[in-house]
C-alpha cells in the first residue's frame, strides 16, 4: 500500500493517528508510529509548551515519523505552543479550525510537513492556497471538533476533484474496509481518531473506555452544548460530536440559555472533575460502534493492514464480473 503519505514518512500501512486532545498524547503517538503508521499528538487550548515538548520528545522516541495538532483559534492567545512545536519541528504537523495560513511557512521552514483539516470544498481549496503538504477531509461523522456539513465519502470525492495536494479522508474509517474504500478512491490514507480512543496507550479513563466500547454507532451527536457549557471559544462553525448524555439532551437548543447559566456550567465543571459522564463530555465519532474491546494501538494499526488484501480483491474483479 505504497501512497505519497507512506513514501514521504517511510510508513508501512497508510494511516495518521489523529491528533487527539485529552485523548493522544506521546505514548499513543508513538505506539501508533512504532506499528508502521504515524502518531500524532493532540495539543488541547490547556497545554502548556511544557507539556507539548514532553510529549513530542516521548513520541519522537521511537526513531520513527510522528507529529502534532494544533488548535489554530487557540494560538491567537497561546503562541507559546506554536513555538514549542517549531522548535520540535515534528516531520508532520497539523494545524486545523481558524486562522492557521500564516503559520504554515513557518512550520515548513522549520522542517515539518503541514496538514489542515477541512470540512468543505472550499477550505479545501483555501488549504491548497495556503500551500499546506497534505489537505484532510474529514467529514461530519468524525469524533472531536470539526463541521457537521458534509459526510467523510462525499467530501472526499470533492475534494479530490477540486485539488492536486495529496488528500487523507477522515472521519468514521474504522477498519480495514474503509481504509482500502478510501484509497481506491484515491485517497492517500486515512486520519484515524475514534479507532485508537479505546487503546491502553490513550489517556482515557477506564470509565469513559468502558462507555465507548459499549456505544454504537447512533450513541453520538453533534453540536456546541459542551463548548458553551465550558466556556470554550470554539469557532461557532466547528461543532463537536461525542458521545450524546444527560447533559447534552438537557441543553440541546437551548446554548444561550446555558451561556448565561453559571451554575448550569459549575455542575459541568463539577461532573468533569469526578468524572460523571452523564454530564462530562466524551468525544468520540460515529466509528465508536466498531470499537469492540480494549486493542493494543499496535492491534488497531495491524487491522488496517490487511486492507491491502480487499485492495487485491478488489482489483481481481473481471470488468465484465
Ligand atoms: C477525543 C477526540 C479529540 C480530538 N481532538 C482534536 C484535536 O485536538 N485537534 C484536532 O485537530 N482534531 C481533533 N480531533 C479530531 C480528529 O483529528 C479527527 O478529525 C477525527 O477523530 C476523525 O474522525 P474519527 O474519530 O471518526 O476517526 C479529535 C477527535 C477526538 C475523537
Amino acid at each position: 500500500m505504497r501512497t505519497s503519505l507512506t513514501d514521504r514518512f517511510d510508513l508501512a500501512v497508510p494511516v495518521v493517528g489523529a491528533p487527539m486532545a485529552g485523548a493522544a498524547g506521546g505514548r499513543l503517538a508513538a505506539a501508533i508510529s512504532t506499528s508502521g503508521a504515524l502518531g500524532m499528538v493532540g495539543v488541547g487550548g490547556g497545554a502548556s509548551p511544557s507539556w507539548i515538548t514532553e510529549q513530542g520528545r516521548a513520541a519522537a522516541e521511537s526513531g520513527l515519523a510522528w507529529g502534532i495538532g494544533l488548535l489554530a483559534w487557540v494560538l491567537e492567545a497561546k503562541p507559546g505552543q506554536l513555538d514549542a512545536v517549531v522548535d520540535l519541528a515534528p516531520p508532520l504537523v497539523s494545524v486545523s479550525y481558524g486562522s492557521y495560513a500564516r503559520h504554515v511557512p513557518i512550520l515548513q521552514q522549520a522542517g515539518s510537513a503541514v496538514a489542515t483539516q477541512v470540512g468543505t470544498v472550499d477550505e479545501a481549496r483555501a488549504a491548497e492556497q495556503a500551500g499546506v503538504d497534505f489537505i484532510v477531509a474529514r467529514g461530519g461523522e468524525g469524533g472531536g471538533h470539526g463541521r457537521n456539513d458534509v459526510a467523510t465519502l462525499l467530501l472526499l470525492q470533492a475534494v479530490l476533484d477540486q485539488v492536486n495536494v495529496p488528500v487523507l479522508a477522515a472521519g468514521g474509517i474504522a477498519s480495514p474496509r474503509g481504509l482500502a474504500a478510501v484509497l481506491a478512491a484515491g485517497a492517500a490514507g486515512a486520519w484515524v481518531g475514534t479507532p485508537f480512543l479505546a487503546c491502553p496507550e490513550a489517556t482515557v479513563t477506564e470509565a469513559a473506555r468502558d462507555l465507548l466500547v459499549a456505544a454504537s454507532e447512533t450513541d453520538t451527536s453533534y453540536g456546541r452544548v459542551f463548548d458553551v457549557g465550558l466556556r470554550q471559544a470554539w469557532p461557532p462553525e466547528y461543532g463537536g460530536r461525542a458521545l450524546r448524555n444527560q447533559f447534552f439532551d438537557q441543553w440541546v437548543g437551548r446554548e444561550r440559555e446555558l451561556a448565561e447559566d453559571e451554575d448550569a456550567h459549575a455542575e459541568l465543571i463539577a461532573a468533569v472533575e469526578r468524572h460523571d459522564f452523564e454530564k462530562a463530555v466524551i468525544y468520540a465519532g460515529q466509528a465508536v460502534g466498531l470499537v469492540r474491546g480494549l486493542c493494543a494501538a499496535s492491534d488497531v494499526v495491524a487491522d488496517f493492514a490487511r486492507a491491502s488484501e480487499l485492495l487485491r480483491h478488489a482489483a481481481s474483479i473481471p470488468e465484465d464480473a
